[in-house]
């Protein structure tokens, strides 16, 4: 049962918002940004899907992956490895909200990506996010070969990576040298919801490059 990883094409867009939905299932922060969940209605997965679509397709910097298992032909997991380039002051500054955000989406984008440009200041790096293995699929190595997948590039590039790890996600990052940099609540409620969630900020350090030897 190989497994192998490859860019996510426009044709996998479905794929990859449904194993978010089902890999995320029951995790409030992750509802908050999708904007619903894997028994929502199919318009609203459909709309999803679309908003995907546009944001993670063909962007420059974004780079979506999939694992797929090559006996069976499924795809099991998905993660995005985005470069972020250095950031001017006035970038540091102003946090990336869409017009149409929730009230809950603009506080966890605030958290977030506000804890983020502060960690990172405007050194240029690489990010995972949306890191998720189908929940049938786990612990079988997917989401190990995600990892490595951006490794590979960062020390190439002798780059720093930075992610929000969840309390699932925490061992695995530590397995590739990231370190726990600070613990960060999200708290967030209105008459509807009510969420508390615990995430963590992790840096892998750049790695000195290996000088090429000639032939
Ligand atoms: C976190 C998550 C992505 C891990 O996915 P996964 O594909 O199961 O991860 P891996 O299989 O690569 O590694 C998980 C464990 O399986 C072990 N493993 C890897 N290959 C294995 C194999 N062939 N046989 C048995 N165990 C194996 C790994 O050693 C690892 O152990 P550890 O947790 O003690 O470090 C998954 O649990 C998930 O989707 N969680 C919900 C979403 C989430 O929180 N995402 C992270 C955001 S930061």
């Amino acid at each position: 049962m190989p497994l192998v990883v490859s860019k996510v094409e426009d044709s996998d867009i479905g794929d990859y918002v449904r194993i978010s939905l089902a890999g995320f299932y029951g995790d409030p922060v992750a509802r908050i940004f999708q904007g619903c969940d894997i028994n929502s209605p199919s318009a609203e997965i459909a709309a999803l899907i679309e908003r995907r679509r546009k944001t993670v397709i063909g962007q420059r910097n974004v780079n979506p992956i999939k694992v797929t298992d090559t006996d069976t032909g499924k795809v099991i997991a998905v993660a995005e490895w985005n470069y972020e380039p250095a950031k001017t002051p006035e970038k540091l500054e102003k946090i990336d909200i869409p017009d149409d955000a929730s009230p809950a989406l603009v506080a966890i984008l605030k958290t977030y990506l506000g804890t983020g440009n502060e960690i990172m200041g405007d050194k240029p790096y690489w990010t995972l996010g949306n890191m998720v293995t189908h929940p049938d699929h786990r612990h079988r190595g997917a989401a190990g070969l995600l990892v490595q997948w951006g490794i590979d590039i960062i020390d190439r590039d002798g780059l720093e990576a930075y992610v929000d790890a969840s309390a699932d996600g925490k061992p695995l990052y530590e397995r590739f040298g990231f370190e726990q940099l600070r613990e960060v609540v999200y708290e967030y409620s209105d008459s509807d919801l009510n969420v508390r969630e615990t995430h963590y900020c992790m840096l892998r350090k750049a790695r000195p490059l290996v000088a090429k030897t000639g032939a």
